[in-house]
């Protein structure tokens, strides 16, 4: 059975490309720090007769992203895609973020991606498999206040373009989604954390939304859509693509 794993899967866009991917009917392992909702995920879509498993999975720790490909292993025998897809947003710009900061946002966002892929791509090497990257249009583009969030994205842009052009002769596909604003846990905590009220969240979010020619949040479903695209056959001539997924942002702005 054709099986995919999703990192992040507990929440927002992992967990949208968790059930998208298993509505397709693949196996889908879904790999989060958070296992209770991992397991949730999982939960649901088996109960709607679904192949899915979860997963604690930390993607900054070697061991456990080891641990997460041979689960995979070891229940289907194959892993035909790798969605790393896990990331967490940090807050600053340069002169307020700590050192600590700057780590950890490029221990999650980078560092998460470079051991994902590391971990998983021997396995896709058998299957001719696909590898897709959850980037940002904030690896893209300048955007005020998320230095290191934005330098970590980045890193996950040409760590694609590099795969591909490393793994192409080896039957293996690397493309990333560049999300723009997309309604999540990550998204509202990111803008709840910058306003003092209620008022003040709802002015950020028009003032945010404003800049997009399509004056709306993007969903996570509408992510999961493009993921599977890359993913799969339909995608059979791509690869070190990065496709933005942004209401217009990015070419329209
Ligand atoms: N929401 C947006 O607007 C947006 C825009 C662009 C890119 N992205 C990217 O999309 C991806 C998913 O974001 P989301 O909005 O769905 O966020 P989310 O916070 O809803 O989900 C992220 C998931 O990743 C998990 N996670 C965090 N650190 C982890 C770790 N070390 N190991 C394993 N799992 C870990 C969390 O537990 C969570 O379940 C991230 O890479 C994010 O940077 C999001």
């Amino acid at each position: 059975m054709r099986t995919a794993i999703v990192t992040g899967a507990g929440s927002g866009i992992g967990r949208a490309v968790a059930a998208r991917f298993a509505a397709e009917g693949m196996a889908v392992l879904c790999a989060d720090l958070n296992d209770a909702a991992a397991q949730v995920v999982a939960d649901d879509l088996s109960a709607a007769g679904h192949h899915v498993r979860a997963i604690r999975t930390d993607i900054t720790d070697e061991a456990s992203v080891a641990d997460m490909a041979a689960f995979a292993m070891d229940w289907t025998g194959r892993i035909d895609t790798c969605i790393a897809n896990a990331g967490a947003m940090i807050e600053g710009d340069i002169l307020s973020l700590s050192l600590d900061d700057w780590n950890h946002a490029l221990m999650v966002n980078a560092t998460g991606a470079f051991l994902t892929a590391r971990a998983v791509l021997p396995h896709l090497v058998m299957q001719a498999g696909t590898l897709v990257f959850t980037a940002s249009t904030v690896g893209l583009l300048g955007m005020k206040g998320v230095a290191a969030y934005s330098a970590a994205k980045g890193a996950v842009v040409a760590l694609t373009r590099q795969l591909a052009a490393d793994f192409a002769a080896r039957g293996v596909r690397v493309n990333a989604v560049a999300p723009g604003a997309v309604r999540t846990p990550l998204s509202e905590s990111q803008f709840r954390a910058r306003a003092a009220d209620e008022a003040e969240f709802q002015a950020l979010l028009a003032q945010v939304i404003g800049r997009y020619p399509i004056a709306r949040w993007g969903t996570p479903q509408e992510i999961a859509e493009v993921v599977l695209f890359l993913a799969t056959e339909r995608s059979a001539w791509m690869t070190g693509q990065i496709i933005p997924v942004d209401g217009g942002l990015l070419q329209l702005r």
